[in-house]
């Protein structure tokens, strides 16, 4: 098993991470892909939902800045378009009758310029079709990480590399760059994790960044205690629970 990942791993996260495109396969219903469709999936990943979304007919382009994802992406669906670019400097210029994105959103770090460009990309009339780690998100494993960081002498904040928004604050930044809001809804979804190791391999996949500048001996000990700190919390009847919160969102293009 990987103790740390500078990067994003595509073969853990099909092998113990399958139930975020499992879950994004509701945002596929409310896409309601159709036949002919121009569609773009943001932040693809390894190509699950771009499958799903060019099953249903529509002409789909997967878009994903990881290398290693794109490259999975590609050996999973050759017959597909994976594009390796990052959302924020894309430069589709209305395009699409649709832009979809599952679980990615919250690691665009430049939410301004990946709302604009988002914005850029859609046709007048064309929708946005989204779901993200919303405000709250994971508060409970943030706290066992920053604690335990902090007690080893790292910064928590510093480091970050995701955020959360409310439904105010993606709301407005989407009107700000011409998209109205149909529809946005912050709830909680409290996830189940893939075996005894279930948060280990979340924290290896999700939060390496936090321990990648610990010497490995203390990578190793300070992800044992942010599991130590959580066990508690998360771990319930025998399985483990991310504290997982989202925010899913609809606009259309004016
Ligand atoms: C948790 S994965 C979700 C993948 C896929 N949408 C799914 O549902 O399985 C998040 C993806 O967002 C991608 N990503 C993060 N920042 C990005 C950016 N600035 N531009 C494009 N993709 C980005 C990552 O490389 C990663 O593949």
């Amino acid at each position: 098993m990987p103790t740390s990942k500078s990067a994003w791993d595509a073969e853990l996260y099909e092998a113990k991470h399958g139930f975020v495109w499992k879950f994004g396969e509701g945002l596929v219903e409310l896409l309601n892909p159709k036949p002919g469709e121009r569609i773009l999936d943001l932040g693809c990943g390894p190509g699950q939902l771009t499958r799903q979304i060019a099953e249903r007919g529509a002409i789909v382009t997967g878009l994903d800045s990881s290398a290693e994802m794109i490259g999975q992406a590609r050996q999973n669906y050759p017959d597909l378009d994976f594009v390796l670019a990052d959302a924020a400097t894309m430069r589709f210029d209305q395009e699409f009758d649709a832009v979809f994105s599952n679980a990615a959103l919250h690691w665009m770090l430049d939410a301004a310029a990946v709302a604009a460009a988002i914005s850029r990309a859609l046709r007048p009339g064309a929708r946005l079709i989204a779901e993200m780690g919303g405000r709250g998100n994971i508060s409970q494993i943030e706290r066992a990480i920053a604690k335990v960081l902090r007690e080893n002498g790292y910064s928590f904040e510093n480091v970050r590399r995701t955020f959360f928004p409310s439904v105010a604050e993606y709301s407005a930044l989407l009107e700000q760059n011409g998209l109205e809001v149909r529809f946005a809804s912050l709830f909680d979804r409290p996830t189940d994790l893939d075996g005894e190791q279930g948060m280990r391999n979340w924290l290896v996949q999700f939060a390496w960044y936090y321990f990648e500048n610990m010497p490995p001996g203390l990578r190793l000990e300070a992800q044992d205690a942010v599991v130590n700190e959580l066990r508690p919390k998360l771990y319930i009847d025998g399985l483990w629970q991310a504290d997982y919160r989202r925010l899913r969102i609809s606009a259309v293009k004016g």
